[in-house]
């Protein structure tokens, strides 16, 4: 291991830190993660940490790269699972490792080439948006190949500290890595970090023994969950920190209600849980500086932002309307992001003087119903099926409020782009919405602490409320400026988010060197 530094106790620890994850913005993102995959380690680049980020070669990925280069082969083992990947034989059991650079950056990016990862689609499901059936088998390989490079066992010269994986298709690392400790070898620490409990990961066990997991692993307190298995058991079990982005997400999933049949799990780990919050890239999500928006924006020059919405409600093919509500909304359109409850009050929110401007893709009943309403109402809801960045940051910057009545949210990255842009969230009050928007109840806007409207249920009748009382303030100009101004000020880097995650890399360190076998009692 090359713990070369960290001399003296009263300067900030450096590591070498291998990110893993399935996503990163801008070569591979379905979601949040992929953001936060970039600027995260981006900001810990910044605390002078050595960081590399492991990805799977996705050709959408490898496309997206400035330049790569090849630098490594990795061979896969005859026995154990890799060498049942069912990887072509001209493939000849071995992947490649190719490196390139996150754009603007100087972050190391390392992707693991494989046949596996050889297809069009997204990183999960293929261009009809059906999940790969072999989804295990492609992450499982991620998870090998870290393995073999966290314990130093390839010719890249370079060994981590710590091996930080990210939701359930990185789960699996913590328990390879455990069977390497349980072998009298030392590995590095491990630290998991649960950006979504609803994807865990499950798979039968006929899969378990396709992969040739060890069979000790096949019991309720490891790997195994109501008879089958579940990725995210492994990172949840076998991490020495396990964190989640925001503090109240972290209490949410020790609850019945949010932990997803694994509350117990978590509330036994719960002195190694924590909730660090994310942070926004700032140079990314700047309205003075955004290439995507039609006029660029600050505090001072707040009136600019109206261009932003015309270019909006142009584009959207909306009545250009300057005094009409306009509210957009970003996101994935599942069930997780309360579309579903939106669509119960619909009528009544577009008999509202309101405009919604949506973009999104996902649940093919969820877009049918929207479309519905796209056809009754074109002059007051319109919505572009799909992905596209740049029409992201022109919502972000065109809309007067932005829509978020999430069931649950770990994080959120939208309301906190909204907070930068003068947009005003409507949130509900869950995980990482809870801890970042302020609501604007009459003590709150009296004391100028008021960011968004808080709404607490889950319901379309709430959500009806909530875009009625942004309705109300938005017709007071004084007050709505107001508002536009406090969220602006919010500051939402990474750079104190980060310096949390170097705490709980030492931290894990600490505990993978103090380690006592433990079972959980769950
Ligand atoms: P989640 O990760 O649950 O989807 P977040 O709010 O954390 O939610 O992050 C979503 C990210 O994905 C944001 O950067 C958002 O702008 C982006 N995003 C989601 N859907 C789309 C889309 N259809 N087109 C462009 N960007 C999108
Ligand atoms: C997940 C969560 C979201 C979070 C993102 C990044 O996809 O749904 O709330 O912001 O990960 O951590």
């Amino acid at each position: 291991m090359n713990a070369k530094k960290n001399k003296s106790s009263s300067k900030k620890p450096e590591y070498n830190i291998l990110f893993v994850s399935s996503e990163l913005h801008p070569l591979a993102k379905t979601g949040g993660l992929g953001d936060v995959s970039s600027s995260l380690p981006k900001a810990l680049k910044t605390l002078k940490q050595d960081i590399r980020i492991l990805i799977p070669a996705y050709p959408f990925a490898i496309q997206k790269a400035k330049s790569i280069k090849y630098i490594a082969t990795i061979n896969l083992p005859d026995s154990g699972f890799p060498g049942h990947l069912g990887l072509p034989v001209q493939s000849g059991k071995s992947v490649a490792i190719i490196e390139t650079k996150l754009p603007g950056s100087q972050v190391k990016v390392w992707m693991v080439e494989s046949e596996l990862y050889n297809r069009s689609g997204t990183p999960y499901s293929d261009d009809d948006n059906n999940e790969w059936e072999d989804n295990d088998f492609r992450f499982a390989l991620l998870n090998y190949i870290a393995v073999e490079i966290a314990m130093g066992r390839t010719t890249l010269k370079w060994q981590p500290d710590i091996v930080h994986g990210n939701d359930w298709q990185t789960g699996l690392i913590g328990a390879l890595l455990e069977d390497e400790h349980s072998q009298s070898r030392k590995r590095p620490a491990t630290v998991f970090t649960i950006h979504n409990m609803a994807h865990m990961g499950i798979y039968s066990r006929e899969r378990f023994d396709a992969l040739e997991l060890k069979s000790h692993l096949w019991n309720h307190h490891e790997l195994e969950f109501h008879d089958d298995f579940s990725f995210i058991k492994g990172g949840l079990v076998f991490s020495d920190r396990v964190n989640t982005v925001s503090p109240t997400y972290a209490e949410e999933i020790q609850t019945e209600e949010f932990g997803y049949g694994l509350s117990g799990l978590l509330t036994y780990r719960n002195e190694r849980l924590s909730g660090i919050l994310n942070g926004i890239d700032m140079k990314e999500w700047n309205p003075a500086k955004d290439p995507h928006i039609n006029k660029n924006y600050s505090k001072k020059t707040l009136s600019d932002k109206q261009n932003n919405k015309i270019a909006l409600q142009k584009h959207f093919n909306l009545p250009g309307k300057k005094n009409t509500l306009l509210l957009g909304l970003v996101a994935r359109l599942v069930y997780q992001k309360g579309i579903d409850l939106l669509l119960e009050n619909m009528e009544e929110i577009l008999q509202l003087p309101v405009q919604i401007a949506i973009l999104g893709s996902g649940d093919l009943e969820l877009e049918c119903r929207l479309r519905r309403w796209v056809t009754k109402y074109p002059e007051k809801i319109q919505i572009q099926l799909g992905y596209d960045e740049a029409l992201s940051h022109l919502i972000e910057a065109g809309s007067d409020a932005f829509l978020m009545p999430s069931r649950f949210e770990p994080c959120g990255l939208n309301q906190l782009y909204s907070l930068r842009y003068g947009t005003i969230p409507i949130v509900r009050e869950t995980g990482g919405l809870a801890d970042t928007v302020t609501h604007a109840s009459k003590e709150n806007l009296t004391n100028q602490t008021a960011t968004g409207i808080v709404f607490l249920e889950s319901k379309g009748s709430t959500i009806l409320d909530a875009i009625n009382l942004t309705s109300l303030l938005y017709q007071n100009n004084t007050v709505w400026k107001k508002l536009m101004v406090n969220a602006m000020k919010q500051k939402f880097s990474w750079k104190e988010s980060a310096k949390q995650y170097l705490r709980l890399y030492t931290q894990a360190i600490k505990d993978r060197d103090e380690y006592k076998k433990h079972t959980p009692v769950f």
